[in-house]
């Protein structure tokens, strides 16, 4: 049984002197704007959960509330009404003492401006936090070292920040975050000040240090295709209120509404739907315990050319193409041996259309889909992935 990482339940930030009266406002539905004598509603009314081990990406325009929401996340802010929870603690009235002690030790959070202290060297920066935790100093460097290395600075441990690229500089960031070693990272607008290269680099990154690591990791941005490479499930903020959480995939194919629906026009699709979402049924299999008369009656059943070989527990084992089947069947023989042709193109179900291209350009047959005892799941048909790219239909009503 495992808690959330975290849990916010009808949280509000208003910043101003009448703040309890604009939640009660805003209880009551209305706007930010129409709240706004008493008070800025920099968050409305947020109910989330963030399960252990995920990325969670809060997304929306600047000004929604984004840094707010973060910030009230390891209780940097308070919140004016609702209640936060980390690790199933209730961190909305607990001590000053308590909450520096859960930022140390469950916590950390990466900066969009890096935060570096500029006459350290890169190892002291990364092992910032574990000073501050009271760790002895010969841990805190190795623990330190160890984090520079999985975000790829090993070699520049005695360099000072000024010496490094804004990217290596994120780097450090990261890896002072890493290097505390809590379960929740927050990042805000961590990548933001990079260049797009750089960026991608640093996204690619951390989903592999996600892998690996399995941190729960919250993670801001502006940038949809940030959010939908990143993140497992998005939040979608608008004027301080969550107008949407799901899947990427969700937010796609169904957005709640014309504000999302804007949003999602302009991703890069490519990078977000996965062979699963794509997949279909293929129109005919050949057993592998039959042999060639009976794989050309099934494609000539189907009318195609070639079709994938599956045994009893639909394990994939290759494709048959006719012209050798009809060979064979000529010379008398009565097993598929030999006419089986290995397939290196399947694909797992969550490959992203990005991956796809690549092998679907080469291959006879549609993409097969295979899970992890290679068990086939479905095929993409190469139409299938061109539709993907196409852009979607102009929706009635949107302005663009
Ligand atoms: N300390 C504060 N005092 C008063 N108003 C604030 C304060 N912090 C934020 N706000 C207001 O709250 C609203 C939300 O700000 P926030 O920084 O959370 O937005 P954001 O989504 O992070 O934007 P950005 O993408 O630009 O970083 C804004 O209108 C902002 O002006
Ligand atoms: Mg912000």
């Amino acid at each position: 049984m495992s808690v959330s990482a975290i849990h916010a339940e009808h949280v509000y930030k208003v910043f101003g002197r009448r703040s309890a009266e604009a939640v009660r406002r805003l209880e009551e539905g209305h706007s930010r704007e129409e709240v706004r004598p008493l008070g800025t509603a920099a968050v409305a009314d947020a109910s989330f959960e963030v399960r252990s081990g995920e990325t969670f990406v809060v997304m929306g325009l600047s000004g929604s509330g984004k840094s707010t929401l973060i910030r009230m996340l390891n209780g940097l802010l308070a919140p004016t009404a609702g209640t936060i929870s980390v690790d199933g603690r209730d961190i909305s009235g607990i001590a000053p003492a308590e909450l520096r002690e859960i930022r140390r030790r469950k916590v950390s959070m990466v900066f969009q401006h890096f935060a570096l202290l500029p006459h350290r060297t890169v190892l002291d920066n990364a092992a910032y936090p574990l000073e501050i935790q009271g760790v002895d100093r010969s841990s805190r460097r190795d623990k330190a070292a160890e984090a520079l290395a999985m975000t790829g600075l090993a070699g520049w441990e005695d360099s000072l920040p000024s010496q490094l690229s804004g990217g290596m500089r994120q780097r450090v960031g990261l890896a002072r975050a890493l290097a505390a070693d809590t379960d929740i990272l927050l990042m805000d607008e961590a990548f933001s000040a990079l260049d797009p290269l750089i960026r991608r680099e640093m996204q690619d990154q951390l989903v592999e240090l996600q892998a690996n690591l399995g941190k729960t990791i919250v993670f801001i941005t502006h940038d949809l295709n940030e959010a939908m490479y990143l993140g497992d499930r998005i939040a979608v903020m608008r004027d301080g209120r969550i107008v949407q959480i799901g899947t990427a995939e969700a937010i796609l194919n169904s957005p709640a509404d014309e504000y999302v629906a804007q949003f999602v026009a302009d991703v890069d699709r490519s990078r977000v739907l996965t062979a699963s979402s794509l997949m279909t049924r293929p129109v005919v299999t050949v057993p592998l315990s039959g042999g060639p008369s009976v794989a050309l009656r099934a494609l000539r059943e189907a009318q195609v050319s070639a079709a994938y070989v599956l045994d009893r527990r639909r394990v994939l084992h290759g494709s048959v193409y006719d012209d050798e089947l009809l060979a064979a069947h000529q010379e008398g023989r009565e097993s598929l041996d030999g006419l089986v042709h290995p397939d290196s193109s399947a694909v797992g179900p969550d490959a992203p259309l990005s991956e796809m291209f690549a092998p679907a350009a080469e291959a006879r047959l549609p993409l097969a889909v295979v899970d992890e005892q290679n068990r086939l799941q479905g095929v993409v048909p190469r139409v299938a992935l061109l539709e993907a790219m196409a852009p979607a239909p102009a929706t009635e009503g949107a302005t663009r």
